[in-house]
Parts: structure tokens; sequence; C-alpha cells
């Protein structure tokens, strides 16, 4: 009998096929022989010169405004060191990232959990707990594509949020690392555009989704003060980051490449979306599920009363791996689970979805 081939619909990566490897190792060539010094010795913890030019041109800020860091899983690391202390509260969408919650659980902060609606975070539930006492410190959004539900938070509430924040005087942190991989819809101002420079918004993003995770490139954008904060922690921690990586990025970006490169990501993805949507909807028809227009991810939610930890444990006998609702919660979602569809081609979504729904259908018929 031929093996069964492992299929994961749990990790939030790009498959190889759709790393610009060939633009990659020119950008490589071309940074390595046009500015070697930048690349091969240590930097200053603000990041490499150019690339801090570019991000600051992109964002409309001042280069003073920027910190690039090993992956924008470190700013979020510098960000929440530099500002949440123990007892903190710190609101989070629910569901959110899960290494969101475990960094906060370690810090010893009060985890405010607020639900995630279809156009995101329920903005009346976070202002009632606000006049109901609540006093953020910080209030953590994914507001495109989000991880791992894969909604987009609407454009009212990206004013309203500010409001509140403007009112209340917390910190909206926008972590926003799939922005440029909205393949469906259009584009909409990120929080810290709207903000205009009064200070209620931090931004991060990364070139892990548009470059490639390995490169370990991210960044974050805020108040000159605050920065100025950030990048003294990162002179502590490591003298700078990563030189060679970010010296390639520079190059990739300047040339165009990263341009040739969303487009590339985008076009798979969105295939990718389709046949994990049309998968789901031929082969498990009771699920429900909102039709992401971006990003890596989709949530699933099974009837109520479903229990995904035993369908996890029975499609991974299949050779099929997928994060349970519960991981991204402080609490319920124990009949959803994320499918991530980056990393595998429309063959193995469906695939991979067909035993899915074996899988279910055989706990359905042994409960009745
Ligand atoms: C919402 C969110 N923030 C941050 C990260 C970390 O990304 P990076 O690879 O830039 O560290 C991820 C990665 O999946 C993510 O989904």
């Amino acid at each position: 009998m031929a093996e069964l081939q492992n299929i994961s619909l749990a990790r939030g990566a790009p498959s190889l096929d759709i790393v610009a490897v060939g633009d990659l190792r020119a950008s490589a060539d071309r940074a390595f022989e046009r500015d070697p010094n930048a690349a091969f010795s240590y930097g200053t913890s603000a990041g490499h010169t150019r690339l801090l030019a570019w991000l600051a041109e992109k964002h409309g800020v001042g280069p003073e405004q920027v910190v690039v860091t090993n992956g924008s899983m470190q700013a979020d690391a510098f960000l929440f060191q530099q500002t949440v202390a123990p007892g903190d509260v710190v609101v989070v969408e629910a569901p959110t990232y899960d290494r969101t919650l475990l960094s906060l659980r370690k810090l010893g902060a009060e985890v405010l959990a607020i639900p995630l609606e279809p156009d995101g975070i329920d903005v009346d539930a976070l202002a009632q707990a606000l006049e109901g006492g609540a006093r953020p410190r910080l209030a953590h959004i994914i507001p495109n594509f989000q991880n791992p539900a894969g909604y987009t938070l609407s454009l009212e509430k990206r004013r309203r949020l500010l409001e509140l924040a403007g009112q209340q005087e917390f910190l909206i942190f926008e972590d926003d690392p799939y922005v440029e991989l909205r393949f469906a819809g259009e584009p909409l101002p990120t929080m810290l555009s709207l903000d205009d420079g009064a200070g209620r918004v931090v931004y991060a993003s990364s070139f892990s989704k548009t470059v490639c995770p390995g490169i370990r490139v991210g960044y974050l954008v805020g108040s000159q003060e605050l920065i100025g904060h950030i990048r003294k922690l990162a002179t502590d921690t490591y003298i700078s980051p990563s030189m060679v990586s970010q010296a390639i990025v520079a190059e990739f970006c300047e040339s165009g490449a990263i341009g040739r490169s969303i487009e590339a990501v985008k076009d798979a993805l969105r295939e990718r979306r389709d046949a994990t949507c049309a998968a789901l909807r031929e082969q498990i028809p009771e699920a429900s599920f909102v039709v992401p227009e971006g990003g890596y991810f989709l949530w699933v939610d099974l009837p109520e009363g479903a229990d995904v930890a035993r369908l996890a444990s029975a499609c991974l006998e299949r050779g099929v791996s997928f994060v349970k609702g519960t991981d991204f919660l402080l609490e319920g979602g124990e009949n959803s689970f994320r499918i991530a569809y980056s990393g595998v081609t429309p063959d193995q979504i469906e695939e991979a979805i067909g035993r899915v729904a074996e899988a279910w259908r055989e706990l359905a018929a042994a409960a009745a």
C-alpha cells in the first residue's frame, strides 16, 4: 500500500514554490557587492540604513520612527517588554494569535479578550468594558486577514478604535503582517495612517509573508520616543539585528522584486483559498466560515457540540494536522479550528479536507 502523505493545514507559512528564490539570490549578490560593509559589519539596533529609509517613506514617517528587528515576533517582544508591566490590562481579540497570548501571560499581563466579529473586534463590547472601568495599557489588533480567523477590520471600526484609544489613553498595537496579501476587495487605510501622528498607534509588520519567513526581518513604526526606547532595548539585547538579512531585503525592495513576489504569492493564495472553500462546501457542508479576502487563514466553525479535539486526533491518524480553536482563546472554541492554506497546493487541500471530512463523519456515526 502506498504510504500516506502527511499534509499540514497547521503551519502559517508559505510553501517553497512561492518563495522568490532567484530574485533573493540576485538581491544577495548585489547587496554583497554594492555595500559589503553594511551587510557584514555590526550595524546599529535601528536597522540597515537603506531599509529604514525605504520603510520610512512607505509609511510617511521619519526614519527615527522605525526600528527593524529579527522578525516582527522580536518587535512584538520588545514592545511588550517596553510597555507592559505585570498586572497591566491588555486588550486582545478573541480568538487571537496564540503567541501573543503566550507572551502576555509570561509577562503577567491581565488579558481582556474581546470577541472578534467578521468585520473585526466588537468595538461596542470594548466600549462597554471601558465604561465599566477597564483601563487597558495596550490593545493588540490584527487588522487584516486576522490570524487565526482570516477576518478584516472595517474602516468604521478602525476609526472607532482610534476614538476609544484617544478618550481612554491606551495604545493601539496594530499587528499587520498580512496587509500586502489582499487578493480580493479594496485595501483599507492602516490605523497608523488614520492616526496622523497623534501617537495612539504603534504599527508592526514583517517581510515573512512577502519575502520569506527564514529571512527574519520585521519592523515597528511609532512615536520617536517609543521607538527610541525600543532601539535601546534592542542594543542591550543583540547589539544589532542581522545586517546580512536586512541588506538582502533592502535590495529586494529597492529593485522592485518585492512587487513581483507579492503578486505571485497573492495569485497562489487566491487559488488555495478557493480550493479550501470549495472542498469545505462540498465535503463538510455543515461547516461554516467567512471567505477571507487575503492572507493565510480560514476559521471553521462546526455545529455546536462538535468535539474538535477528538477530530484533530482522528485527523492526525490520517496524516492531516490543523490547529484547534481552543489554542487561540482563553475559553471556548471547542467546535472550531484554523486552516492555514498558505503552505499547501490545491490538490493537497482537496485531499486533506477529504480526510478531515471522513474523520468527521466517522466520529459523528460513532456518537449517534
Ligand atoms: C499576527 C502575527 N504577528 C506576528 C507574527 C510573527 O511574524 P514574524 O515571522 O515576522 O516574526 C505572525 C506570524 O505568523 C502573526 O501571524
